[in-house]
């Protein structure tokens, strides 16, 4: 088998053979995040990069709706994901039917969804959101209610910070819905001090046991700025290793659970998709329009 070497070098060769990117979400692990990605970050950054990619392809080491939503924002480039089966609970837990009826049972009150969901399940929507700006999202809306869906506890977690009415799915991430307010008790007890920052996909009650929740890019930040001696990040375990590498004087904690999703990507999985510039990503005009509406409308706010 190649080493872990040869294959960053194969990939290296190829991104430029193919004049392609490489977006990595936080979650994928170190030997992609630093070794072979180009631009790194949380799904609203990876959104945001994308829109301004040059090269002729972006390849998305992430997860499917990632790669769908880099499509909508720039859709004159090729798009590979290396593994179609990189999915994602929460994506796949609501449809477009599921949407109309849920606006049918509410009339008149805005649809926010999580990017975390199929272009098919934008389209339906009046604005999307990530973790990262779904406070400021709401808020903005300027309403007393909206529908916010797929994720019933991120939906929770802003209702509590908003006081906004959510009506919402009962979508959850794999990952983050496994976390308990015991397991934060039991790392405090263990790690006496230890600042415990939790991804707001994990259930209320565990959000409420952290000293701070946000997205991946914001524990990035909050890790960057206050070099904690000691920091617990209830979240996917890459995480951890990633900022691990690149801040040696912060002791990570590590109650972590993997995504089975995103450890589709792996090194191999990358250098065949550019060798053979699969899977490549598309989108139904009829689909695509609408879905890019809402997401537009996100990055406008
Ligand atoms: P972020 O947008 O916070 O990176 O989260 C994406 C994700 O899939 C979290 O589970
Ligand atoms: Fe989806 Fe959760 Fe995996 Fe993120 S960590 S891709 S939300 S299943």
């Amino acid at each position: 088998w190649p080493s872990f070497a040869e294959e960053i070098d194969a990939i290296l060769e190829l991104k430029r053979q193919r004049r392609a990117v490489i977006l990595a979400h936080n979650y994928q692990t170190p030997e992609i995040f630093h070794c072979v990605a180009d631009i790194v970050g949380d799904s609203l950054a990876l959104a945001r990069e994308a829109m301004s990619v040059e090269a002729d392809v972006i390849l998305l080491a992430g997860v499917h709706f990632m790669a769908e939503t880099a499509k909508l924002l720039n859709p004159s480039k090729t798009v590979l994901i290396p593994d179609t089966e990189a999915g994602c609970s929460l994506a796949e837990s609501i449809t477009p039917a599921d949407i109309r009826g849920l606006r049918a049972a509410h009339p008149g009150v805005p649809v926010v969804t999580y990017v975390n969901t199929s272009a098919a399940v934008k389209a339906e929507s009046d604005i999307c959101c990530t973790s990262g700006n779904v406070r400021k999202i709401v808020e903005g809306l300027g309403v007393p209610r909206v529908i916010l869906l797929p994720d019933e506890y991120l939906a929770q977690n802003v209702a509590r910070e908003t006081g906004v009415e959510v009506i919402t799915w009962n979508g959850h991430c794999e990952v983050h819905e496994r976390f308990t307010p015991a397991d934060i008790r039991q790392l405090r007890e263990g790690h006496p001090g230890v600042i415990v920052l939790a991804h707001p996909e994990c259930p209320p009650d565990v959000v409420a046991e952290a000293d701070f929740a946000g997205s991946t890019a914001m524990m990035n930040d909050f890790v960057a700025q206050k070099r904690p001696a000691s920091v617990a990040l209830i979240t996917e375990c890459s995480m951890s290793d990633n900022l691990a590498a690149q801040y040696p004087e912060v002791g990570f904690v590590r109650p972590c659970n993997l995504c089975p999703h995103m450890k589709r990507i792996t090194l191999p999985g990358i250098r065949a998709a550019l060798q053979e510039m699969r899977h490549e990503v598309t989108i139904a005009p009829e689909i695509a329009d609408r879905a890019r509406r809402a997401v537009e409308r996100m990055l406008a706010i």
